[in-house]
């Protein structure tokens, strides 16, 4: 069923950051839907092959906890085995909360193909069309 990437975004950053993974997906030839994580269930989403998920550093280096941590919590349990690839936007944190969200994701015996986190001061484009073509 190809690509999904679903991200979750306050002020932007991390919304620009899933359009380019989208586009670099599509650039390499992949097929790509594109969902805020409050457009889509988890069980819509693990039905996909594989799995772009974008969500910035929030609380203290974790996941917003609204809306992509309840997606992100039932989506963990359903995708054992498939390949899925993290990013997002981060400010004064050094990127802890990507490693964090990497290790759990790996005790959960999902397989972190790629991850990209980007400080709020970078333009991150290119490095996301990359990651994206490279997923793909
Ligand atoms: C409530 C709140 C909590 C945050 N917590 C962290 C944090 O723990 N670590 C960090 O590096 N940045 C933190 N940030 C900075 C954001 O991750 C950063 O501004 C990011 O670019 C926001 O992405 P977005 O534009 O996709 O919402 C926080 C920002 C907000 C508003």
């Amino acid at each position: 069923m190809g690509t999904v990437v679903v991200y979750w975004s306050g002020s932007g950053n991390t919304q620009a950051l899933a359009e380019a993974v989208s586009g670099g997906v599509k650039a390499a030839g992949g097929s790509c839907d594109i969902f805020a994580a409050d457009k889509i269930s988890a069980a819509k989403a693990a039905a996909y092959d594989k799995l772009l998920l974008g969500c910035p550093a929030m609380g203290a280096e974790e996941l917003e906890g609204d809306i992509f941590e309840p997606f992100y919590g039932a989506l963990e349990k359903l995708i054992k085995g498939k390949t899925v690839g993290l990013f997002g936007s981060y400010g004064w944190g050094g990127g802890e909360w990507m490693e964090i969200w990497q290790k759990r994701a790996e005790a959960f015996g999902i397989n972190v193909a790629a991850v990209l986190p980007v400080n709020e001061s970078e333009n991150g484009t290119e490095d996301a069309i990359a990651f994206g073509k490279k997923f793909a």
